[in-house]
């Protein structure tokens, strides 16, 4: 068999299998366990017509080894690199799961080269779902969707005669860089719709709790949460989740409502994790919460560590709670910038208000982080108290002590 691109397609076994460890740069690119599980426990629930289950960029094959797992259907990986495609096989090749698996060492794009070989391996000829996490320039900041690897319009071109399209359009999952600005967004909901029109669609943005947006991922068809467009997901280690999703009409700008709020000393205040305003889904977190929309005060607008000041601590049953990183009451201005100069005045505001442990929630940069926690550990270390938190003020370019209303 051979490609349009000239790679040929070769059934994993063939090559045999070379468990290796996975190079550096395969590492990089693996899916965390916890988010493949999530997905395809997620993807258990849906209703999802008959046929494999496809993963036409596989990389290690942790996506589809989770989705053997939970869904009883053949799973078939394409994977263009011999080396990560033998990696592939042998992870699928131990596993002990409900689906079964085929690996293929070839161009995820041609659709009528995997399928042929499918179909005498495992007589199957239609595909139920399609996932795929294509590679994208280290750049992720700047690149443009046509640099995805394999070409994501390209890719959905050549499978879709093989895809099953219901009433809500195909059963996909493109998991995409968390990075994508809007414009690329849109740029992929018109290679989505342009294929498939009248697709449900919905954008997930998943969260581990580390202050950033893990995964950003379209679910399409039936895994779209529809009527829902727009979902954040906080994935806890041990598997649990919580989400908050809402229709077009319900988002929020990204950008506005804003006030460059000056926290003030008594304010309780809270980090709310990115994912919230990325999806655009501030009105939601506010309802969660019990405010009427716009009472909330959105003090700090930031990519990493956005910041409320609430009227009261939110409760820990509150279906707010699993998105907020830290919150705490305001108890001291440091009116300087976090550097080896100023912790000595930082440390002194935080004994003198029973705090001896802060975490650094403000920007800082990593080797200073270091030498300061270092430096606060020894002022501080052998006295006891609370912990708290450092923030940047919203109104000034203060930083803001909290001392944490939890623990
Ligand atoms: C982001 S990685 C996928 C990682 C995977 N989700 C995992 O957890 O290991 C993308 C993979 O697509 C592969 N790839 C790029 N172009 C391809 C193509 N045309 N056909 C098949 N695989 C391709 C790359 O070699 C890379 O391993």
């Amino acid at each position: 068999m051979s490609t349009e691109r000239g790679h040929s397609l070769v059934e994993i076994s063939e090559l045999g299998l070379d468990p290796g460890v996975p190079k550096q740069e395969l590492r990089r690119l693996i899916t965390p366990k916890s988010v493949c599980e999530y997905r395809a426990l997620l993807a258990s629930k849906a209703s999802l017509p008959e046929g494999l289950i496809l993963d036409p960029a596989a990389g290690s094959g942790g996506q589809l080894l989770a989705y053997g797992k939970y869904i009883s259907k053949h799973c078939v990986g394409v994977e263009l690199s011999p080396e990560r495609a033998k990696y592939c096989g042998y992870v699928l090749s131990r596993a002990n799961s409900t689906g079964s698996f085929m690996t293929i060492c070839g161009d995820g794009i041609d659709a009528h080269g995997v399928m042929a070989a499918v179909k005498t391996q495992i007589g199957v000829s239609s595909v139920s779902m399609l996932h795929v996490d294509p590679a994208r320039p280290m750049d992720t900041q700047k690149h443009s969707v046509s640099e995805m690897q394999p070409p994501l319009a390209k890719l959905l071109e050549s499978w879709s005669e093989y895809i099953s399209s219901g009433e809500q359009g195909p059963a996909m999952a493109l998991d995409l860089s968390p990075r994508l600005a809007g414009q690329q967004m849109s740029e992929i909901e018109h290679i989505v719709t342009t294929i498939f029109p009248g697709t449900a669609m919905t954008w997930e943005w998943l969260s581990r709790g580390g202050g950033r947006v893990d995964r950003l991922c379209l679910h399409t068809g039936p895994l779209a949460h529809t009527p829902s467009v727009s979902k954040s997901v906080r994935l806890y280690n041990d598997g649990s989740f919580s989400v908050l999703h809402a229709r077009e009409e319900e988002l929020d700008s990204e950008d506005s409502g804003w006030p460059n709020y000056e926290v003030m000393e008594g304010d309780t205040v809270a980090l709310v994790d990115p994912v919230v305003t990325k999806s655009r889904l501030r009105g939601v977190f506010e309802d969660r919460l019990g405010y009427n929309r716009g009472e909330l005060i959105w003090a700090k607008k930031s990519d990493r560590r956005p910041l409320v000041v609430l009227r009261e601590e939110i409760r820990p049953g509150s279906e707010a709670r699993p998105f907020v990183m830290a919150q705490g009451k305001a108890v001291g201005r440091l009116e300087s910038d976090l550097s080896m100069m100023s912790i000595d005045s930082l440390a002194a505001l935080a004994m003198e208000n029973g705090i001896s442990n802060i975490q650094i929630r403000c920007s800082c940069e990593p080797r200073l982080h270091k030498r300061i926690t270092n430096r606060l550990s020894k002022i501080m270390g052998s006295v006891d108290g609370m912990s708290g938190f450092l923030i940047e003020d919203g109104g000034t370019k203060d930083l803001m002590l909290c001392r944490d209303v939890e623990k």
